[in-house]
């Protein structure tokens, strides 16, 4: 048995023997040692994923290589430096297709700048009108919240569908009702994330399918999914799939893609034009421009040509890991931190964290939301929390993770109490602000935190982050960084 950076050989060994498919990742703790080593030397437990994935040394050599080796131009010329820029832009297209087995005939790759950047180009380019809908979930990322101004701002309904407690999943019935209710022709846009970057909760694909059946469009946010889950585009066919690369393979940062339909991509208007987009534009004849087909008409200006390659070489490490591995070892990683997070518990039997979300691996990927609690019930400041673990190394998540429809429910938070952050406010509020305002007026305290595993992670970095919250057993509500308890010892 391998040694686990301090963590107990015991504990290694029952959890091996509690999820045995770990064993068969063990690839994955080869290339942590080689390719990823900068983690332990630098001492860092990294728990952020779902914030950002990791790239590998071998990624960093490849990009590094190709750019030291070639001479590339800008793209869209026929010189010969210009003409190997638009093979590597080429070929990262061909890759992001390859990787997610997408049919060329029936989808295609728009790059942008990120899952953000996709997810806008669907926004201000749907024909929103009055009689067509917008319908999402509440645990949709900001960025896809965001479209709703798009949709509303064109005369569109819009309509949430709720998340429940306790694993904050939206009512299949509920979903298959509003799919059914359409009001008129008029285009229909459903969107919702295949995994919650909040919960970690998975949607069934198959309202993918209930929604075409009802004339909808399908955004399947896949931002949170793509890094630890087969999304198989020959199996579930949404119409759009807005991706960063970065939360998949670490690097580059600044690229992401809306891998789109052909047959969707027709419906949209694009609200201008841009360096690019167009086949021919006048200016003397100010209403005319052709906008160029397929993906072309929908890259603003010039492509990231030297960042692209460095997207093939991430799906190319992706996929030479094998995409079932990871989530293999995701899966029993979080298995097991749920299991013993849920475990934990004061000596007067009181629980000391709270999971929000499923607590299990039905449905669910290697997204943990929680909090740690004292002994009185009351949830330690997480400013606090997040501080202590940074001093111990552990890079963690606070905060609502723009993800406002889970934070909500999962802390009880009425319209009435998000209303205090947004009627009768002049200038516009942090997020810290109305944290504050509602805990004060209503005792309630909407701050999560959040660890989420990716491709580098192994048992040391959730036995330290198990250790670190057991750190807290006993100690009162009022947690200082500075004048901490001296049973809650952080090196
Ligand atoms: C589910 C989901 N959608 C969209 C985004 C937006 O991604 P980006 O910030 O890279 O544009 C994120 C980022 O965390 C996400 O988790």
């Amino acid at each position: 048995m391998k040694e686990m950076n301090g963590a107990s050989d015991a504990a290694y060994r029952a959890f091996l023997e509690a999820y045995p498919g770990y064993s068969s990742t063990s690839r994955l703790d080869e290339l942590r040692a080689r390719d990823y080593e900068r983690l332990d030397r630098l001492g860092q437990v990294y728990l952020d994923y779902t914030g950002g994935g990791l790239y590998s040394l071998g990624q960093i050599r490849r990009h590094h290589e190709l750019l030291r080796e070639g001479v590339y131009g800008n793209p869209h010329s026929d010189n010969p430096t210009s003409q190997a820029s638009e093979r590597l832009v080429a070929d990262a297209r061909q890759a992001v297709l390859s990787f997610f087995n997408a049919d060329p005939d029936e989808y295609g790759v728009i790059f942008t700048p990120n899952a953000s950047g996709a997810l806008k180009l669907v926004g201000e380019s749907y024909p929103f009108q009055p009689g067509g809908r917008f319908l999402l979930t509440y645990d949709n990322h900001n960025s896809v919240n965001g479209i709703r101004e798009f949709a509303r701002h064109n005369g569109a309904g819009v309509r949430y569908l709720p998340v429940l407690t306790p694993e904050l999943r939206v009512d299949g019935g509920a979903v298959s009702e509003a799919l059914r209710d359409r009001g008129s022709d008029a285009p229909h846009l459903f969107a919702y994330p295949a995994q919650s970057n909040f919960s970690g909760v998975q949607h069934p694909m198959a309202w993918v399918s209930w929604a075409h059946e009802h004339g909808w469009h399908v955004i399947l946010d896949s931002a949170a999914f793509a890094p630890t889950n087969r999304l198989d585009l020959a199996a579930v066919h949404p119409d759009f799939v807005p991706l960063s690369f970065y939360k998949m393979f670490g690097y580059p940062t600044g690229v992401g893609a809306l891998v789109f339909r052909h047959e969707a991509l027709r419906v949209l208007r694009r609200p201008w034009f841009a360096g690019g987009t167009i086949t021919v534009a006048s200016v003397q004849g100010e209403g005319w421009h052709h906008l160029a087909p397929g993906h072309a008409g929908f890259e603003d200006g010039t492509v990231d040509y030297l960042g692209l390659p460095a997207v093939t070489i991430g799906l190319e490490h992706l996929a030479a890991i094998g995409i079932d591995v990871i989530h293999e070892r995701v899966m029993a990683l979080t298995g097991w931190l749920v299991t013993q997070l849920t475990s934990l518990a004061h000596s007067d039997g009181s629980p000391l964290a709270r999971v929000f979300g499923p607590t299990d691996l039905t449905r669910r990927g290697g997204t943990i939301a929680f909090y740690l609690g004292a002994p009185d019930g009351r949830p330690y400041d997480v400013r606090t929390v997040e501080a202590l673990a940074s001093r111990a190394g552990i890079s963690l998540r606070t905060g609502c993770f723009c993800n406002p429809g889970d934070g909500e429910v999962a802390h009880g938070l009425t319209r009435d109490d998000m209303a205090k952050c947004f009627v009768g406010t002049c200038t516009p509020v942090s997020f810290e602000y109305c944290a504050e305002t509602i805990r004060a007026s209503t005792g309630k305290a909407p701050n999560t935190m959040r660890v989420s595993l990716g491709l580098a992670s192994n048992f040391a970095d959730a036995y330290a982050l198990v250790r670190f919250a057991g750190s807290f057993r006993d100690a009162p509500s009022d947690l200082s960084p500075d004048a901490r308890p001296g049973h809650i010892v952080h090196q």
